[in-house]
């Protein structure tokens, strides 16, 4: 998708370097960064320059191939597995991405393992890039739907940022309204800021703004109110990971929203690639919720007036607080599941009939 008019991917391989952009920056610089080691790799998960259930995926496959590069020996590449599976714990695409790769590269001798593992690595970032399309082709037809209907602009609410900064290109949850847009649709979105990281304000306001399309950023609280006065047509959210019953894992504050959907009769979507389906776990509770550090709810940033960025403290010095990532929204509130392969009833029996 397109940044000042440039169409950009959120990471890619160039001359053994893996490139990304540094989203701890948006929306106020826009800084290509270089990976070099599977440590960078590590890094940049873990502090979020890279995040999104897919583009972590994406990255700890580059990681590995990093790792091949900077020392070729068994040890060192299953230590780098380990830790990559356990830079954020939430998201499964990270372990299905590194497993994937291992599993491809096991076996094979030494000489060959470096260009194997980097034909993989780009597999999983073309696979992404084609699941979310269909995503958006798929969950385009609701948008349309709705706006037969309605014959009015239409209102999506989203949450977080499951845009193509979260993902390789197109996003889950925003595929559907970027072909709505370029089919001529006119949509308007509703985006949470998503505290305390606030990757709706940051991140999906901003990639929406550069490809023209019409939003306003709410509070995280706001979307009831707009649901009771029947301003949102449709909320549309991705996952980090979805259990085979339907139920959904995603930012903090999904299950909130799903819950006011529900007593809004307002269609609940979520939008995901069959990366994020965890088909091990039976009951969510086994589902690790990450937990981030406070400093990420007693401080904010932003840019002053020179547009230079500042961190600063809003919390009184004493206090505790406690920062959960993810929540777990059930299938039960869930209207649909829109993948790669069709959109399906959030239950065991709608995603076996799609992918098995
Ligand atoms: O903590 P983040 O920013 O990595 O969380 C991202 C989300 O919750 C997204 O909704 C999810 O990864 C789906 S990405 C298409």
């Amino acid at each position: 998708m397109k940044i000042k008019g440039k169409e950009y991917r959120t990471i890619w391989f160039e001359n053994n370097v893996v490139k990304i952009i540094d989203q701890t920056k948006l929306p106020h610089q826009f800084i290509i960064k270089d990976l070099k080691t599977v440590k960078d790799s590590i890094n940049a998960i873990k502090t979020m320059e890279v995040r999104g259930a897919p583009l972590i995926g994406a990255t700890a496959a580059y990681g590995l191939v990093l790792s091949i590069l900077e020392k070729n020996d068994q040890s060192f590449l299953k230590k780098s597995a380990e830790d990559l599976i356990a830079s954020r714990p939430t998201a499964i695409n990270l372990k299905w991405a590194v497993d994937r790769l291992m599993k491809r590269i096991s076996g094979i001798n030494s000489n060959e393992v470096f260009k194997i593992a980097l034909n993989e690595a780009k597999k999983i970032v073309e696979e992404d890039v084609t699941f979310c399309k269909n995503i958006g082709e798929n969950g385009l037809k609701i948008i349309e739907e709705i706006s037969n209907k309605k014959k009015d602009k239409v209102n999506i609410l989203t949450h977080c940022n499951a845009g193509w900064l979260a993902t390789i290109n197109w996003g889950t949850a925003t595929s559907p309204i970027y072909h709505a847009h370029q089919k001529g649709i006119k949509v308007h979105v509703w985006v949470d800021e998503t505290r305390p990281r606030n990757q709706g304000a940051n991140l999906t306001s901003y990639e929406l703004n550069e490809e023209g399309i019409s939003n306003t950023i709410i509070t995280d609280n706001a979307g009831g109110i707009l649901m009771q006065r029947g301003q949102v047509d449709m909320c549309i959210v991705g996952t980090d990971r979805t259990l085979s019953n339907g139920d959904v894992c995603n930012k903090i504050g999904t299950y909130l929203k799903a819950l006011s959907a529900k007593d809004n009769n307002v269609p609940f979507y979520v939008a995901l690639p069959s990366s994020t389906i965890d088909w091990s776990i039976k009951d969510h509770k086994q589902i690790p919720i990450e937990e981030r550090n406070s400093e990420e709810l007693s401080h904010v940033e932003g840019v002053d007036e020179n547009n230079e960025i500042k961190k600063v403290r809003i919390y009184p010095q004493k206090s505790k607080s406690l920062n959960l990532a993810f929540d777990v929204t059930p299938a039960k509130l869930v209207t649909g599941l829109i993948t790669e392969k069709g959109i399906c009833e959030a239950s065991e029996k709608g995603l076996k009939g799609l992918f098995k």
